[in-house]
């Protein structure tokens, strides 16, 4: 544990131009420094640092954080990592805290269970390779399927004999306790009696991203219908299912270097690539991806190849997971093998450079391929084709980089032979639903792209503010908290009908008085924290820099700041000229800020509005709850009818 002093130590020391500059020459650009992006490839600059801000933004990927962030992504360093690159650089001595009582003990039982995966990896290899069972049944199996020898060992394969306990004896013989073996999982305990879970299969251990073993899948040798296939090794403190991918540790450096990870279906579908030299591949182990292996995949590549043997009704229902993949900013292209052909049976059969450039040539871009193939079942049928539109343009609105967005559409277009503006208003239609839906990413995003182009909260739009969310609003007040907290400005307010009276206060103290007067808090945890931290510095006089929260220690709070602030630099193509073509918004602070409060706490009060009768219509009308709840709902209506007024002066002024 590196403690918090010491963190804010780090990222006070490290400038961001020289963290950088250690990796991409940067030249000066205005007030900022601009270089090739080191995240994707690029041939004209548009890769920014502004040292001002501690920030890096890409205006082609869109990659941006600050300086541990850059080193995170760029060395694949895990935050502590990072921190301790800097440090060192920096010259900044990291004293480690000691870790609490629970953290050890937590250490010690993760420690203790990669020490029995690696024990039991090597009990099993050992077996194949040196006993007559082993070799005579599991060694033999994988030469017969075609496996080298430098494969087997690659893999640490291995076999689980057929005797009852053999593994779990063994281990007890060296040491390890039951009580271990049993949280493992490679010992089942019985009616208090031990035996192995992995008994006369063949066995595939499971690596994780650093290469240590931490499950097992076991393969049974025959085929028989009364037991399962695979045996796999429960869930652990270790072995996390949903965050594991097979073969990652063997693909990592591949991935990298050929921009691209493969996923296929099987353990030996990723084993025979690799003995045919591809070595960019991973598996999900037969489940479809979830968001955790989206995003390890997209630690090392944004291209993801998903290679199917299946029928084109078992792809159609993976389409919805494909719509996960994009929604991750990831582009995804579909292999098909041909009838009955899997990626494993398929690099049997085939040469190493014949399978590679079998996949390359196969390889059809996701939307371009659901296109076709959900085209080919209308038979030209309008109605079904117009449903298809529909189906498309979904996906097609997953997808974050509105240049990529109308190549698509074009693309599409082109594939259904149908005008490119009855796509082009399909997307707007459903990007506009999103916004309004306030879903927080999206919202910023959409406002970043001009997509909406007229201020989406007006009172007019009450029907939508039906919806059970108030993100949209929060990341507005807090957008304008970062990004003009600390502007001042002369307050004009009446005080009675005719008399108007000026202050002079910073934006801060106009959001976070009136927030504060209505007594609202965030739902979002970061969105509070960075909000208490503006009310903090406003009542202490002090309103803190939007670089404090570029460098918050907390990584969720750097990584919302970030994300929010640097939309708006994208207006344009440069941060310089940001100042010029967004002027509006910084002259109509007052408004813009009473706007967004406003809007959050007509919000808010909708919200509390609809929960409370919905509560109302389940009481019987003669109970004490249903006369508090209709009072509640006359005031709280009362409440929401005063904001509305606000609202509407400052909209008509
Ligand atoms: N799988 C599983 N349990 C099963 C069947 C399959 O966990 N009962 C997972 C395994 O990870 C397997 C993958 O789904 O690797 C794909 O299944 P399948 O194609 O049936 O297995 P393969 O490993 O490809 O085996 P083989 O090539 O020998 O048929
Ligand atoms: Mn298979």
């Amino acid at each position: 544990m590196i403690p918090k002093e010491t963190i804010q130590d780090i990222f006070e020391a490290a400038r961001i131009e020289e963290v950088v500059g250690d990796f991409v020459q940067l030249k000066k650009r205005g007030s900022n420094l601009l270089g090739l992006c080191p995240f994707h490839n690029e041939k004209t600059p548009s890769f920014t640092v502004s040292s001002a801000k501690g920030i890096f933004k890409c205006f082609g990927c869109g990659k941006a954080g600050n300086s541990v962030n850059f080193i995170m992504e760029h060395e694949k360093y895990s935050y502590p990592e990072a921190l301790k690159y800097l440090a060192n650089k920096y010259h900044i001595v990291v004293e480690e805290q000691e870790p609490s009582p629970e953290d050890k003990i937590a250490d010690t039982e993760r420690e203790n269970l990669f020490s029995i995966h690696s024990f039991a990896q090597k009990f099993y290899t050992d077996f194949m390779m040196t006993t007559e069972e082993g070799k005579a049944i599991g060694h033999t199996y994988f030469l017969e399927r075609g496996f080298r020898a430098d494969i087997i060992q690659k893999f640490h394969l291995g076999f689980a004999p057929l005797a009852w306990d053999s593994f779990t004896k063994s281990a007890i013989t060296h040491g390890y306790k039951e009580e271990l073996l049993v949280t493992s999982g490679l010992t089942i305990n019985k009616e208090s009696k031990l035996y192995d879970r992995f008994r006369e299969r063949v066995m595939f251990p499971i690596h994780n991203l650093t290469g240590k073993v931490i499950g097992f899948g076991g393969r049974i040798l025959i085929s028989d219908k009364t037991k399962p296939k695979y045996v796999n090794s429960p869930e652990s403190e270790i072995y996390n299912k949903s965050k594991s991918l097979y073969g990652i540790f063997f693909a990592r450096g591949a991935i990298v270097a050929k921009d691209n990870c493969l996923l296929v279906e099987g353990y030996t579908d990723v084993i025979s690539l690799h003995q045919a030299g591809i070595e960019n591949v991973v598996s999900s182990s037969g489940t479809s991806l979830t968001t955790e292996q989206i995003r390890l995949i997209s630690k090392f590549t944004k291209n993801i190849t998903i290679l199917y043997d299946g029928d084109p009704a078992g792809i159609k229902a993976s389409f919805r997971g494909i719509d996960m993949i994009l929604e991750q900013g990831m582009n995804v292209r579909i292999v098909l093998f041909p009838d009955g052909e899997d990626p494993d049976s398929y690099a049997r059969k085939h040469r190493s450079s014949d399978v590679e450039a079998f996949i390359a040539t196969a390889a059809d871009d996701f939307i371009a391929f659901k296109t076709r193939l959900l085209l080919s079942e209308t038979n030209n049928d309008p109605i079904k084709k117009a449903g298809l539109i529909h189906e498309i343009i979904q996906s097609i609105s997953l997808i974050a980089d509105p240049i990529i967005r109308s190549l698509y559409i074009k693309e599409c277009a082109g594939i259904m032979s149908m005008g490119e503006q009855t796509l082009l208003n399909e997307l707007n239609r459903l990007l506009r639903k999103k916004v309004l839906k306030g879903h927080s990413s999206d919202a910023s995003r959409e406002r970043e792209e001009g997509v909406v182009d007229q201020p989406i909260f007006e009172i007019e739009q009450e029907p939508i503010l039906k919806a059970d969310d108030c993100s949209a609003q929060e990341l507005d007040v807090i957008r304008l908290l970062l990004l003009y907290g600390e502007k001042t400005i002369d307050y004009v307010h009446q005080t009675s009908p005719n008399k108007e009276e000026t202050t002079n206060m910073t934006i801060a103290q106009l959001i976070c008085n009136d927030i504060r007067a209505n007594q609202v808090s965030f739902d979002d945890p970061v969105y509070q924290e960075i909000f208490e931290a503006y009310a903090k510095g406003v009542d202490e006089n002090d309103v803190p820099d939007d670089k404090l929260f570029f460098q918050h220690a907390n990584q969720k709070v750097s990584s919302y700041a970030i994300d929010i602030i640097t939309p708006r630099y994208e207006l344009s193509p440069g941060w310089e000229e940001f100042r010029i073509t967004v002027p509006q918004e910084e002259q109509r602070l007052q408004e813009v800020s009473l706007r967004a409060v406003l809007s959050l706490l007509h919000r808010r009060l909708t919200m509390l509005i609809t929960s409370n009768q919905k509560e109302l219509k389940e009481l019987s009308d003669d109970s004490e709850e249903w006369a508090d709840h209709l009072s509640r709902d006359i005031f709280l209506k009362q409440a929401r009818n005063e904001i509305s007024k606000r609202l509407g002066r400052i909209l008509n002024n």
